[in-house]
């Protein structure tokens, strides 16, 4: 069930049942020629819907600026300050915790994220360790990357193999071809050079878009379908399902 589509009524009965919720995350950053601005913050949200669909689970608003600084030198990109999205993390979680929830399952799009989000929640344990008298809930929060699931890895290196890369993955940009078919079909054939993009380092912004000219680190998502993108849905449903009935259920 989607927290925006439900009733605080409908809210107050699932928490009887639940204190579980998926929070999916993502980014708002460019994803080379052939790939969404959205690809991140989409391909999570089309995850967590489907994981929520499928085992009853609440699944609350995505957060879809992420920490992308290093790519703003492309028009379109949009980044949260590592402390800003600490704050985002932390107030999305303690509302909620105030209604009752106590299982966060953070269902991730955006390698960028990664340590920012895990701050956050040491931020979130840190405000409760340190208040002696406390009478907050103990919440627990986990973090899922989508993209690292195991059978999203073995599919994509059997797909793709090196030709996978590490940002504009043919992975990734094949799901949103298969969540937004309309969209995919305006920009999927502009052209690719050369065909598998350099891999390097990230430091900022403009030394992000000297080494990685289009945007791409390693890639080649002309290898994309909006077919394999169905498989990679499907996988990761499975797993992340799985994950996520592990983690609301252990007390
Ligand atoms: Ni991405």
């Amino acid at each position: 069930m989607r927290l925006q589509l439900a009733s605080w009524l409908e809210v107050e009965t699932y928490l009887k049942a639940s204190s579980g919720i998926i929070i999916p995350i993502g980014s708002t950053e460019q994803h080379g020629p052939t790939g969404f601005v959205g690809t991140d913050a989409l391909a999570a949200e089309g995850v967590a819907w489907k994981v929520g669909e499928r085992i009853g689970a609440m699944v609350a608003p995505t957060i879809s600026v992420g920490m992308a600084q290093h790519h703003l030198g492309f028009p379109g990109s949009m980044t949260l300050r590592p402390s800003t999205l600490i704050a985002v993390v932390r107030d999305t979680v303690e509302s909620l915790a105030r209604a009752g929830f106590d299982r966060f399952f953070f269902l991730n799009g955006h390698g960028g994220n990664i340590h920012t989000v895990n701050a956050a929640f040491n931020e979130i344990y840190a405000e409760k360790s340190l208040s002696p008298a406390s009478n907050r809930p103990a919440v627990r929060c986990t973090m899922m990357n989508w993209f690292m699931c195991n059978g999203v890895r073995e599919l994509a290196l059997e797909l793709y193999g090196d030709a996978e890369g590490s940002h504009a993955t043919a992975s990734e940009v094949s799901l949103t071809y298969h969540l937004f078919p309309g969209a995919a079909a305006r920009i999927k054939d502009a052209p690719l050079t050369p065909e598998i993009a350099p891999e390097g380092k990230i430091y900022d912004a403009d030394d992000f878009r000297r080494s990685f000219p289009d945007g791409r680190m390693g890639s080649n998502p002309k290898l994309s379908t909006a077919e394999h993108g169905a498989r990679f849905l499907e996988i990761a449903t499975d797993e992340l399902a799985e994950s996520y009935q592990a983690f609301v259920t252990n007390r």
